[in-house]
């Protein structure tokens, strides 16, 4: 198969995507967390090719992403708790609610659970492809299962170049990790922590919780309340290691892991944060961003693990603390790791 990229910014193309998808066929999409790999929602036939083209697990549910708010309930079997506050203070944007599933859901979306995600994303590219769609439009992230999640066209077409017959080029996205997902059964509680914060979920919620899956590998017999998180997430080739601690200090010891691996053979670069770059002297470093901002940490770890994947046998990394969007990064890292993680 024949895969084309194509600039959103011709209107042409967004078309080309959205009469793939009412065929029951496959378009990437950009949207602000990262790259969508989209399917008609309401069709399992269409949803069966998503797992297909990325090589998913078939228990790992999808997300339906929706072009306006009203498009949304339908797809649930009543009104979420909270929805209406939670819709106009984070949509469009990046958080997915979960709510009992309504009939029209599909079992291939949800896996066979009994609630389905749905979200609006802050992306006008993502929402005239699903509004010229007419359906919701089903989409993981456009990775192969198992690696870093995709944050420009370039990345998808290297992992579904021949795969899938169209990825919709709208360049690399704002936030560069995926959306926050929380569960409004029961307790509202995380599931996958993203750029809309527990701090701003509480903000509205009173109380939110967070699965404990979040930063620690699931226990031996423990199910996952999201079944994504039970899957090695995120790595790339290279194996990741991570420590946690003050920038000099943290930069002290990945350096002195650095030079005990290079004495081994062992190509290896440093993803490091601005406040650390001086203390790495003339060793292989890649700029994340700042500890003052993990925004921009969560926007780079994707697309730089991907960057010295191929020319790094390991790949040090700094950690950070868990506070606002420090959590999301610590998440997705401590995952590209397999949990390797050093406490200073
Ligand atoms: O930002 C995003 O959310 C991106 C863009 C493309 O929208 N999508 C994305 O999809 O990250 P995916 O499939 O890679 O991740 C969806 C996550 C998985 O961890 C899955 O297990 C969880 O959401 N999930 C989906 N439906 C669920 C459900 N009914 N109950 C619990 N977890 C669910
Ligand atoms: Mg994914």
């Amino acid at each position: 198969m024949q895969t084309s990229v194509l600039s959103t910014q011709d209107t042409r193309s967004i078309a080309a995507g959205a009469q793939l998808i009412r065929a029951g066929g496959l378009a990437a999409f950009p949207t602000e967390t990262v790259y969508g790999l989209g399917a008609n929602g309401l069709d399992g036939a269409a949803v069966d090719r998503i797992f297909e083209a990325k090589g998913r697990p078939n228990d790992n549910p999808l997300i339906l992403h929706v072009a306006r708010k009203e498009d949304a309930f339908p797809l649930w079997a009543g009104e979420p708790p909270f929805a209406h506050a939670l819709m106009d203070t984070f949509w469009p944007g990046p958080l997915t609610l979960i709510y009992y599933k309504s009939d029209v859901v599909p079992k291939e979306v949800t896996a066979g659970l009994s609630t389905v995600a749905v979200r609006m994303p802050d992306n006008d590219a993502a929402r005239a492809l699903i509004a010229a769609s007419g359906v919701p439009v089903a989409a993981p992230s456009a990775n192969l299962s198992g690696k870093p999640s995709p944050t420009t066209a370039q990345h998808v077409l290297q992992d579904m170049d021949g795969r899938i017959p169209l990825i919709l080029d709208g360049g690399p996205c704002r936030y560069g990790v995926e959306s926050t997902v929380l569960s409004l059964v029961g307790t509202p509680t995380i599931l996958r922590p993203g750029a809309v914060t527990p701090e701003m979920l509480a903000a509205v919620l009173g109380e939110v919780a967070l699965a404990p899956s979040i930063l620690a590998p699931l226990a031996q017999g423990e199910t996952a309340a999201s079944p994504g998180m039970k899957y090695k997430h995120y790595a790339p080739n290279a194996q990741v290691l991570v420590v946690v601690g003050e920038a000099e200090a943290a930069a002290q010891r990945l350096s002195s892991l650095y030079d005990d691996l290079t004495a081994r053979g062992k190509r290896v670069a440093v993803a490091a944060t601005a406040e650390a770059l001086p203390f790495y002297g003339d060793r292989r470093t890649a700029l994340l961003g700042t500890r003052k901002d993990p925004t921009t940490l969560c926007s780079r770890l994707f697309a730089l693990l991907r960057e010295l994947d191929g020319s790094s046998d390991v790949i040090l990394s700094e950690g950070v603390g868990t506070a606002g969007t420090g959590l999301a990064f610590m998440n997705r890292l401590l995952r590209s790791a397999g949990f390797r993680v050093e406490y200073l």
